[in-house]
C-alpha cells in the first residue's frame, strides 16, 4: 500500500535519502513512486515513474542536473485508488502554482466534492486523485497568507484546510519559497515522526522500518497530531491546535534485517525462519519443563471477566482468528467466533462487555480492522490486540494484547507472522483454559504438543523437496481445492489464499463433506484437490471422501499425520503429534504455494495489486 517518506534538513543529499526510503517501503506493494525535493535557493524538482522505485531512481539520475543539491523533501510509492497507474496520478502532488507539493496516504472522502468547489473557482486538475485536490486546497491557502507575509503561512494553510477533509490521510507537505520547513499530519492513516538526535535532522515516515539507521528516536503519531518542521530544526507538535508532547523511543535495529541472505526470495527465508520464530512465541510465556503457562505474561487478563470470544482481523489474520475460535472452544469451553473484519459494521452490532474483541493483525495499521475496533472502545467494549509491528496502531489502540514476535516480514503473502498468530491464539485459548478450570490434561497435553514445534516444523522444511516436486504437478492446473473437516477449516482457508496470491491460480477451500452438495460438478482430472488429514476422529470420513473425488477422475494431494493409501501424492508429516499437526500442515502449505509460484515464474515476494500493509478501507 502506498508509503512515505521525508526528510529535512542538514544533508544536501535528500533526493538519495528519500529513495533509499522508498526502496525499504517497497515490500508493502505500489504501482508507481515519486520525490520532490529542494533547496535553500528555493529550487525545487519533482520526479515521477510509473513501476518499481528503480525506475525512479534512473529518471533521478537522467534528469538530475549534476551540480544539484537538495535539503528536504518528500517522498511517496503509491498504490492506486484513485485513477489510474499514471505519471499525473503519482505523488507528490502540487497546488496551481507548482509551489507547494503533499505526499498523502488514506483517501479523502469528500474529494469529489471539494474538486467540484474548486473547479467552479476556476482551478483546473492534472489528474484524478483525492490528493490532488488537497494539494490544491492548502496550496491556496498558504499562497494567500505567503501574501501577507505571515511567518506560519505553511501551517495557517494546512490548518485551515483539515477540518474540511472528511475519510483517512496521512499528509507530508512542503513548500518551495520556505525551505527546510515540512508539516506532516496523522488522522486515521499511519504516520511515524522520527529525529536523528545527533545532527538534528527529522524525517517523516508511513512506516518506522524505513527510518532505521537515519532517525534514532521515533514518536507514533496520534490521530489529530500535526508535526511542523521548521526551518531552524527545531520541530513542534501540534493536537487540535494547541502545542502537545509526545514521547519518543528508539529505534530498533532490528528493522534493519531485512536482508534475504542465502534465501531465493523473502517469502521462503521466512517460512524457515518459524522454528526460530516459535521460540521466541513462547519465551517466558510458557514453562515448559512444568507444562504451564507463566501467569506473568498474561497478567493483564486476570481480573477481566468476560463470557465469549470474538476474533476480528482480515483475511490471513482473520483465519488465525478462526483457529483461535477453535482453540477456545476446544480447550477452554468458552463461545468465540470470528468475524471478517471489513464486514463488522455492515450489520447491526450490540457491543457486550462479557465478550472480549481479540484483534488480529500481523501489521496493526489494517484500516478494515482499526475502524470496527475504535468503534468497539467507543461503545465501552473490552479489546484485545494480538499485533506483530510493535507500535502500530493496533498495539496501541487495544486495551490489552500479545506481541507476535515474528519480526519484520516482507513478503507480502504473510507466512511466518500467520503461525506466530496460531501460536498466539492457542496461548490465549489455554490461558482461559486453566482460568475457567478447564480439563487440566488436556491443557498439559497441549503444552507438550507446542514444546515440539520448533522441531516439528524443521521437520516440515526439511520436505520442501519433496513439495516443490508435487507443487509443479499442481501448477500446471488452473484450478483446485484445499479440503478439510473440523478443525482443519482455518488451515485449509489459508493454504488455498497463499496458493491463489502467489501463483494467480485459482484455489478454493471447501468443507469435504459439502462437495457432493455442488461442488463435486467441478472435479476432473484438471481440476485436482488438496486434503489435510490430521490423524483424529474424522481421519477414516477423509479418506473415503478422497476416492469419492478419485471417482470422478479428480487427483489428490493428501497432507496427513499418517499415510494415505489411496491418495495420488502424499505428504505425510509424521512427527507432527495432536495439535502441532495445524502448524505443520500450514507450513507445508506455504511451501506448496510457493513452489507452484516459483514454477510458474511469479513474483514471489511482490504478487501483483497486492500490499503488504492495507491502509485503506
Ligand atoms: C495475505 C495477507 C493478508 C493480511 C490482511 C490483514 O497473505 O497477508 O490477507 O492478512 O491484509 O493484514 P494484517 O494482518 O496486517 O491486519
Amino acid at each position: 500500500m502506498c508509503g512515505i517518506f521525508a526528510y529535512s534538513w542538514r544533508r544536501k543529499d535528500a533526493d538519495s535519502i528519500l529513495l533509499h526510503g522508498l526502496e525499504r517501503l517497497e515490500y508493502r506493494g505500489y504501482d508507481s513512486a515519486g520525490i520532490t525535493v529542494g533547496n535553500d535557493a528555493h529550487v525545487v524538482e519533482t520526479f515521477k515513474a510509473v513501476g518499481k522505485v528503480s525506475a525512479l531512481v534512473k529518471e533521478v539520475s537522467k534528469k538530475r542536473p549534476s551540480d544539484a543539491f537538495y535539503q528536504f523533501g518528500i517522498a511517496h510509492t503509491r498504490w492506486a485508488t484513485h485513477g489510474g497507474v499514471t505519471v499525473e496520478n503519482t505523488h507528490p502532488h502540487s497546488d496551481v502554482e507548482n509551489r507547494l507539493f503533499l505526499v498523502h496516504n488514506g483517501i479523502v472522502e469528500n474529494h469529489s466534492d471539494l474538486a467540484e468547489r474548486l473547479s467552479s473557482a476556476g482551478v483546473s486538475f492534472y489528474g484524478q486523485t483525492d490528493s490532488e485536490v488537497v494539494a490544491k486546497l492548502i496550496g491556496k491557502e498558504t499562497a494567500a497568507r505567503l501574501r501577507t507575509g505571515s511567518p506560519d503561512s505553511l501551517l495557517e494553510g494546512v490548518e485551515a484546510v483539515l477540518p474540511r477533509l472528511e475519510g483517512a490521510y496521512a499528509l507530508v507537505i512542503m513548500h518551495a519559497d520556505l525551505p527546510g520547513e515540512l508539516i506532516g499530519v496523522k488522522y486515521g492513516s499511519p504516520l511515524v515522526f522520527g529525529r536523528d538526535t545527533k545532527t538534528g535532522d527529522s524525517f517523516f515516515a508511513s512506516d518506522v522500518q524505513a527510518l532505521a539507521g537515519y532517525a534514532d528516536q521515533v514518536t507514533f503519531l496520534d490521530d489529530g497530531d500535526l508535526v511542523r518542521i521548521k526551518p531552524d530544526g527545531t520541530y513542534e507538535i501540534r493536537s487540535e491546535g494547541f502545542l502537545v508532547s509526545r514521547p519518543f523511543e528508539r529505534v530498533e535495529t532490528e528493522h534493519l534485517k531485512t536482508e534475504k541472505g542465502n534465501f531465493e526470495h523473502f517469502m521462503l527465508k521466512e517460512i524457515f525462519e518459524q522454528p526460530k520464530i516459535m521460540k521466541a512465541v513462547f519465551q517466558g510465556r510458557v514453562d515448559f519443563e512444568h507444562l504451564a503457562l507463566n501467569a506473568a505474561a498474561f497478567q493483564d487478563l486476570r481480573d477481566i471477566d468476560i463470557e465469549r470470544v470474538k476474533f476480528i482481523a482480515c483475511w490471513t489474520s482473520y483465519h488465525a482468528g478462526w483457529a483461535g475460535a477453535y482453540a477456545f472452544r476446544e480447550y477452554a469451553g468458552m463461545s468465540a467466533t470470528v468475524e471478517i473484519a471489513s464486514e463488522f459494521l455492515n450489520s447491526p452490532v450490540r457491543v457486550d462487555p462479557k465478550i472480549l474483541y481479540v484483534f488480529v493483525s500481523q501489521s496493526g495499521e489494517t484500516a478494515d480492522a482499526i475502524e470496527p475496533l475504535k468503534f468497539i472502545k467507543e461503545h465501552g467494549g473490552k479489546t484485545f490486540g494480538i499485533v506483530n509491528v510493535v507500535g502500530s496502531s493496533i498495539s496501541r489502540l487495544t486495551d490489552f494484547g500479545l506481541f507476535t514476535r515474528a519480526g519484520t516480514e516482507v513478503g507480502v503473502a504473510s507466512t511466518k507472522a500467520f503461525t506466530a498468530q496460531l501460536a498466539v491464539v492457542t496461548l490465549l485459548a489455554l490461558f482461559y483454559a486453566i482460568k475457567r478450570g478447564e480439563d487440566f490434561r488436556k491443557y498439559r497435553s497441549a503444552l507438550n504438543d507446542l514444546a515440539k514445534l520448533p522441531e516439528v516444523l524443521q521437520s516440515v522444511l526439511s520436505s520442501s523437496g519433496e513439495i516443490a516436486e508435487v507443487a509443479k504437478e499442481l501448477a500446471k492446473r488452473p484450478h483446485l481445492f484445499f479440503l478439510w473437516r473440523g478443525s482443519m477449516l482455518p488451515i485449509a482457508a489459508e493454504a488455498a489464499l497463499k496458493f491463489k496470491e502467489i501463483t494467480y491460480l485459482h484455489a478454493q477451500s471447501m468443507p469435504l463433506g459439502e462437495l457432493k452438495h455442488g461442488t463435486l460438478a467441478l472435479i476432473e482430472e484438471s481440476c485436482p484437490s488438496v486434503v489435510f488429514l490430521p490423524d483424529d476422529a474424522l481421519f477414516a470420513q477423509n479418506q473415503s471422501s478422497i476416492s469419492e473425488i478419485q471417482a470422478r477422475w479428480g487427483k489428490v494431494l493428501a497432507i496427513s499425520a499418517k499415510p494415505v493409501q489411496n491418495a495420488d501424492w502424499n505428504l505425510v508429516l509424521p512427527s507432527a503429534p495432536g495439535l502441532t499437526f495445524a502448524f505443520a500442515a500450514t507450513v507445508a502449505g506455504q511451501l506448496l504455494a510457493y513452489h507452484a509460484a516459483l514454477e510458474l515464474g511469479r513474483e514471489i515476494d511482490r504478487p501483483r495489486n497486492l500490499a503488504k500493509s492495507v491502509t485503506v478501507k
